[in-house]
């Protein structure tokens, strides 16, 4: 087998925390590093409006992305990084898949569904409160995938059936023109564990239980204080498979670490000493893509122009593919 092209949008809502890191950021960025891929992650600041309307908070979310996933090592000279809205072809593709899309197709996506549900159980219109943004998203969607070919599409679960979505599109369009689109996979990474939050629920911001991932070492220090641990006293033995502090040391520590804080447990150890002994793996972890962030995020020119060259270097792809596209359709 040849090179895959591995595509992921991520998009600019909400503070990034460590649940963030260990479930997307790193397997995404290891991902990127093998050398029978070519990857292409690129911040979905469009889909945001659909939720987002606050113009300040969407450029600054967006150049946060952005300086996360350099400080964390993405390599924008083998990653095609960019930024959604700078690749004019994805709209005008949008436009045409959605005259090859059947309205029956976007009702039974789950965003939309679950909206009429909930307003047919209030009693209200089942189209309250729904916009043309939510509804033709998967579409908007399916046109970042298509116009980059991609193979695989890394993905949290709730995103499988629009990757499914975009499957459907394109395989519609190919009966209609001829073969043109690569049919793209999801990619769900089941081993990647999921970390709890200071409450012992999965690490959300939907919870508010999160902790950040840029916050300063003192800040960071407390935080991780208050993870909820019971009241057993320092010397009477914990069972490690029963305790928040010993699931997030496993994402960040090494395996003997990991062995020999599991062994401390059984044996015995105060919350104290394991919240300080985790503090430091987490800490070891963060302190330099920390350093770097900050760096990043002060210097937007820099930022801007990073993802400048890699929306140019993404039009190369997507402007001849797009004229092909314009050809089929019948504008040439
Ligand atoms: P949140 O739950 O905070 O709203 P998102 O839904 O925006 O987070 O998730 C973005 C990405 O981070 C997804 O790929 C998701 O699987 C991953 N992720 C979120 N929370 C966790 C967690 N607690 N543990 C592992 N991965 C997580
Ligand atoms: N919908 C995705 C999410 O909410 C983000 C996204 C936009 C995306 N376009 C994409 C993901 C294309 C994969 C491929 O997380």
């Amino acid at each position: 087998m040849g090179e895959k092209i591995v595509l992921t949008g991520i998009k600019p809502t909400g503070d990034l925390h460590i649940g963030n890191y260990i479930g997307a950021i790193a397997p995404a960025i290891e991902l990127s590093n093998q050398a029978d891929m070519r990857p292409v992650y690129f911040i979905a600041d469009y889909h945001a409006l659909t939720s987002m309307q606050n113009a300040e908070e969407l450029h600054n979310r967006t150049y946060e992305i952005a300086a996360a996933w350099l400080s964390f090592g993405l390599n924008p000279e083998k990653v095609l990084f960019y930024r959604q809205s700078d690749i004019p072809e994805i709209f005008e593709l949008n436009w045409i898949l959605s005259c090859q899309t059947s309205k029956g197709l976007l009702n039974r996506a789950h965003a939309y569904k679950a909206k009429v549900e909930e307003n047919l159980a209030a009693g209200r219109d089942p189209d309250a409160g729904v916009y043309m943004g939510l509804f033709n998203y998967p579409v908007l969607m399916a046109a970042d995938i298509l116009l980059f070919q991609a193979n695989l599409v890394p993905v949290g679960k709730d995103q499988i059936q629009h990757v499914e979505i975009a499957r459907d599109i394109a395989e519609t369009f190919n009966r209609t023109y001829g073969e043109t689109f690569t049919l793209p996979e999801a990619l769900i990474s089941e081993d990647s564990a999921v970390i709890p939050g200071l409450d012992g629920r999965k690490m959300s911001k939907s919870y508010g239980n999160v902790i950040p991932l840029f916050v300063d070492e003192k800040k960071l220090r407390k935080l991780i204080f208050k993870i909820k641990t019971d009241s057993k006293p320092p010397e009477e033995p914990k069972d490690p498979n029963d305790s928040i502090l010993v699931d997030i040391y496993r994402a960040f520590a090494t395996p003997e670490e990991i062995a020999d804080y599991e062994q401390k447990f059984r044996e015995g150890i105060g919350y104290g000493d394991a919240k300080q002994l985790l503090f430091e793996a987490v800490n070891r972890k963060l302190e330099e893509p920390r350093r770097r962030y900050h760096e990043l995020i002060h210097d937007k020119e820099r930022l801007n122009q990073l993802l400048e060259n890699g929306a140019e270097r993404a039009r190369e792809v997507a402007r001849p593919f797009m004229n092909d596209i314009r050809r089929k359709i019948g504008k040439y």
